[in-house]
């Protein structure tokens, strides 16, 4: 019969091959954090507790460095993240356009708010932005990495629909 503690070691393995092939990508390095960090999140949409924790012991860091980094930079998250972000621009500009009328239609349509942004099917996650630098084209929204300006609510309600229209397909 063979050892448990072995079996528990290579499951743990096994959950953390991505995780492996990143640390191995930036050789282990504790100073290269930021980036691995990165990379992680990039992979999993957001940073789990059991792989933070995993990263500090692979590297040979406290955990309060890894958690330390995590929590400084705005850019990480703990929770995890929808298949799709929307960031919709509420500084001033997009502001006085009514981006107010875009984050609640978002949230009217997938059943969400401030507490819970992300969908109950994980496939959108809705964030409250600060000006991204296109005030000239308020207001903006950035869905899954594209650009819409002057976005009024209609339009973007009809890119949402299009969106989940193009994942239900994917899936059947
Ligand atoms: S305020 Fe929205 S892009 Fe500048």
């Amino acid at each position: 019969m063979g050892c448990a503690c072995i079996d528990a070691r290579s499951t743990q393995t096994r959950q953390f091959l991505k995780v492996n092939e990143i640390l191995q990508r930036f050789d282990r390095n504790p100073r290269r954090l930021i980036a691995i960090l990165q990379a992680v999140q990039d992979e999993y949409r957001y940073l789990p507790e059991p792989v933070l924790n995993y990263l500090a012991t692979s590297l040979g860091i406290p955990r309060a460095r890894v958690y330390g980094v995590v929590t400084f930079y705005a850019h990480f998250s703990l929770q995890p993240k929808g298949k799709y972000i929307i960031r919709i621009c509420d500084g001033t500009a997009c502001h006085v356009n009514n981006s107010q009328a875009l984050l609640d239609l978002v949230r009217d349509k997938l059943g969400i708010d401030e507490e819970k942004p992300t969908s109950e099917d994980m496939l959108f996650t809705l964030e409250r932005v600060s000006c991204i630098g296109a005030c000239g084209l308020a207001p903006v929204a950035v869905v899954a990495d594209r650009v819409y300006g002057q976005l009024g609510v209609q339009k973007l309600g009809e890119v949402l629909e299009e969106m989940v229209r193009a994942e239900k397909e994917r899936r059947t």
